[in-house]
């Protein structure tokens, strides 16, 4: 990817401590701490239902931790002051590009709202970050015309054309095809280098998650089982973590077993 678009930011720093969350009697967070250094990518990992999204939704402030706190280069993510002074960009599972409009139009949406560029500026912009990403074919569709892995590729381009200090991504690489996945997991290592900003990412993807991060975490039912390198989860003696990274297909597992009188 070409260095000239991407300015480097001012990356921030994560500080997650103690977070606790739960829904009526429902609890899902039990106590989470972690940091990310500026710059650095961070994955966190866990099976279905382990409490990611929930966690995220607590560092972007969409939602109050009942105890705990998230700080973003020492600013407390509730406040709303936080959110100007730290620009964040979430890329989203689905894309959530808008389909009223064109992808061109979708691009240019952050620097039109904020009045933050001229529209010739606007241009040069998008036009370098579509170029970087292989999306110029794109621009004039609507991104309900495009596949799977090309909306993907919009998303991240309208994250990084904000320049971010901070990119959040939710299951980049969910409902892509193995080649697309890799190809994915490239283009997030290749933005945080570019850009400069600090990257986490949450993803059942081991792939990703081991492939591309500086650090990486593995929740489970809520607790943070496991924090440190990918070498060092690869040969992690935690036989959960073993576990999660190399499940075993059983099929004598009562979960497998055909129901009697099953139609
Ligand atoms: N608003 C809510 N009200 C009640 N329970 C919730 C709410 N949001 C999440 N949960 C519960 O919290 C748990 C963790 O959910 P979460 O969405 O964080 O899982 P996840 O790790 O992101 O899973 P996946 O990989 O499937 O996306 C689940 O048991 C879920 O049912
Ligand atoms: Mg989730």
């Amino acid at each position: 990817m070409p260095t000239k678009t991407n300015r480097s930011v001012e990356a921030v720093s994560i500080k997650i401590e103690n977070l606790h969350k739960s829904y009526g009697d429902t609890k899902v967070l039990h106590g989470v701490s972690f940091d990310v250094e500026p710059g650095q990518i961070f994955s966190l990992m866990g099976p279905s239902g382990s409490g990611k999204s929930v966690m995220l939704r607590q560092l972007i402030a969409l939602e109050k931790p009942d105890e705990g706190s998230v700080l973003i280069d020492g600013l407390d993510a509730q406040d709303p002051k936080t959110r100007d002074a730290i620009r964040t960009a979430l890329v989203f599972q689905s894309g959530a590009l808008m389909n009223s409009m064109t992808v061109y139009d979708n691009l240019a949406l952050y620097h039109r709202e904020h009045r933050s560029l001229s529209e010739r500026d606007i241009k040069a912009k998008i036009q370098s970050v579509t170029e970087a990403l292989s999306i110029e074919a794109a621009l004039k569709k609507i991104p309900a015309e495009l596949s799977g892995g090309m909306r993907k590729r919009v998303a991240v381009a309208r994250a990084i054309i904000m320049e971010p200090r901070l990119i959040l991504y939710d299951e980049p690489t969910s409902e892509l095809d193995p080649i697309l996945a890799a190809t994915t997991s490239e283009l997030i290592a290749t933005v945080c280098k570019e850009t400069g900003a600090t990257s986490l990412v949450v993803t059942h993807d081991r792939q990703l998650a081991l492939g591309i991060s500086n650090r990486v975490g593995l929740l489970l039912s809520g607790h943070l089982e496991f924090i440190g390198t990918p070498d060092e989860m690869r040969s992690s003696d935690d036989e959960r973590v073993q576990e999660f990274l190399n499940p075993k297909l059983d099929l004598e597992n009562p979960r497998f077993r055909k129901k009697e009188n099953a139609l």
